[in-house]
């Protein structure tokens, strides 16, 4: 599809953006983070390619755009709806979309990759566009576990290649982790930075190691929560043919024990005892426990005695059965 509404968006941009570094960014996967990041560079006045591998794909991510934006533009424009639709209008002018990363990536300041969780794919994505993209072009990716430097490895620009984790949903969360290599350039760096911040987001400078900040804490977090639920049901089992010496099950130990490792009392526990907004196990549904399984897996093949990167049966079992979180329907919880 053809470029839309560009000097309109630069007309847009002068006036709202605080860097001017990166102009156009080439977003590649049009899926929950694409889309919310083209939302908000758009937003922010940035000239956006959003690129997938369907054209239906594609207008999905569009349309997810434009009902975010009307959400955005009922709280910001109640008393104006006129300014409200052409605000959408704007930012839905600066958004263009294409299937052939190749073709769009001419012009482009920034590739921003939010495809598939898979290193292959991401490095397969990279070689391409490196042969055709600018010089000056930076190349980032948003993955949440991968290295970057591996993804980078196979691209002729260490120095431009970094990472840029946003959060999910992106146009709510104000954070974005900037990564950066041993081979990241510190002119790289600050043009992240720099675009993070015209996003009106708030930056952290992480090293490109396993889950950088957030999701190193928040990972063996979530998963510590589904042990202690497991221990629970596990002591159960255990405890429920134990005899004490007159004969008699010891039924109250059951209790307390089994008590300790509900699901929904470790999420009322951390919601209203840690202030948490969500607890562990509607937050592992919320992000997808089949990518939860894949960030452990990947860190345990790193480092497989880390006690906090060690499997869940549990989280094993809902997978194979398919069982993702909220995108399937159930996972921890069932969703209608
Ligand atoms: P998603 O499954 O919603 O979207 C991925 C999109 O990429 C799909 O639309 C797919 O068609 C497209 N795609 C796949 N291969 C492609 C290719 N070769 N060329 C163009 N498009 C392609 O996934 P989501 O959740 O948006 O995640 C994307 C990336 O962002 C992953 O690396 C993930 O780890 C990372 N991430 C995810 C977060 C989350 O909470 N879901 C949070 C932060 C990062």
């Amino acid at each position: 599809m053809a470029f839309i509404g560009h000097q309109f968006c630069r007309a847009f941009s002068s006036s709202t953006l605080r860097s001017v570094a990166i102009k156009h960014v080439v977003i590649v996967g049009g899926g929950q983070m694409g889309a919310g990041i083209a939302q908000v560079a758009a937003s922010t006045g940035h000239q956006v390619t959003l690129v997938d591998t369907s054209e239906a794909i594609l207008a999905k991510g569009v349309k997810g755009i434009e009902t975010s934006l009307k959400r955005v533009v009922k709280k910001k424009f109640a008393d104006k709806p006129e300014a409200g639709e052409a605000f959408i209008e704007k930012v839905l002018g600066c958004v263009s979309t294409a299937t052939d990363v190749g073709a769009v990536v001419e012009s482009a300041d920034l590739v921003l990759e939010a495809i598939v969780e898979n290193l292959k794919i991401k490095q397969d994505l990279f070689s391409g566009i490196d042969k055709v993209a600018p010089e000056h072009t930076i190349f980032a990716s948003n993955t949440s576990s991968l290295p970057i430097g591996d993804i980078a490895s196979v691209t002729s620009r260490l120095d431009r290649f970094g990472g840029l984790h946003f959060f999910n949903p992106v146009p709510m969360m104000k954070l974005v982790e900037v990564i950066g290599t041993s081979s990241t350039s510190q002119d790289t760096f600050d043009s992240l930075v720099n675009f993070s911040r015209a996003l009106g987001k708030t930056t952290v400078s992480c090293k490109d190691t396993p889950g950088f900040i957030v999701n190193r804490l928040l990972v063996p977090y979530m998963l510590e929560a589904v042990r202690l639920h497991e221990r629970g049901e596990f002591t159960l089992s255990v405890v429920s043919f134990l005899r004490c010496p007159a004969g008699i099950l010891r039924n109250s130990a059951i209790l307390v024990i089994s008590g300790h490792g509900s699901k929904e009392d470790i999420d009322v526990a951390m919601k209203l005892g840690a202030g948490y907004p969500m607890g562990p196990f509607e937050l592992l549904d919320y992000v997808g426990l089949d990518t939860a399984k894949f960030i452990l897996d990947g860190w345990s093949a790193m480092d497989a005695d880390n006690p906090l990167f060690a499997q869940s049966p549990l989280l094993n079992k809902l997978v194979a059965e398919g069982k993702y979180g909220k995108k399937t329907g159930e996972g921890f919880y069932k969703y209608k």
